[in-house]
């Protein structure tokens, strides 16, 4: 995609994966990648959350958790919302919560696949799972497949470890698996 900056002009063919802001690499301003699709959130939904917000910095963090929780993920339109409420430029904003780890600008698929990586897990073969899992969907860990069917995700001990390794779809546990169960239960949710 071609970009070019606000600030000194510099035209460049944008080929990262950022979804809301990039660096000049000319003079570093922070660039505002234009939204490849327009997201539609009611406003109604963002402005209960706002409203129970003073227009403080001290605000930012809570506000960004409260809206992940009610979009699932932080949509570009909350994004702006945010930052104008706070009176903060949006890179701030943007900026701040990419700090974070738990917050995703991108909206989770129909099925979460939670792989469980905790000890037990470790040396039980968590990683050929995660092997697996990422070669039959087609993603890495941390990413939705294009049909947005399904969500991979890393995380540490689910709490179930005697039938490590496992991992977790939705809020169902599949434990003690193999290569061939995995496919098996895989199937199962692609066919709801
Ligand atoms: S280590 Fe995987 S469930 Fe505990």
């Amino acid at each position: 995609m071609k970009l070019e900056c606000e600030s000194c002009g510099y035209e460049w063919d944008y080929q990262g994966e950022s979804e809301y802001y990039t660096t000049c690499p000319k003079c570093e301003y922070e660039v505002k990648i234009p939204a490849e699709a327009e997201v539609v959130v009611p406003e109604e939904d963002i402005e209960k959350i706002i409203e129970k917000y003073p227009s403080e910095r001290s605000s930012l963090i809570p506000i960004l958790q409260e809206s992940q929780e009610k979009f699932g993920y932080l949509p570009r339109p909350v994004m702006e919302r945010i930052a104008s409420h706070l009176n903060l430029p949006e890179s701030k904003v943007y900026g701040v919560a990419t700090f974070y780890a738990q917050f995703r600008f991108e909206p989770l698929g129909d099925h979460v696949v939670k792989i469980c990586h905790g000890t037990a897990c470790h040396v039980n073969g968590a990683e050929n799972i995660t092997e697996t899992l990422e070669n039959e969907l087609g993603v890495e860990t941390g990413e939705t497949t294009e049909d947005g069917s399904f969500t991979l995700q890393r995380v540490a001990c689910l709490g179930c470890c005697s039938l490590a390794p496992v991992i977790m779809v939705d809020d169902t546990a599949h434990g003690n698996l193999t290569r061939d169960k995995l496919k098996n239960a895989l199937q199962k949710y692609r066919e709801n």
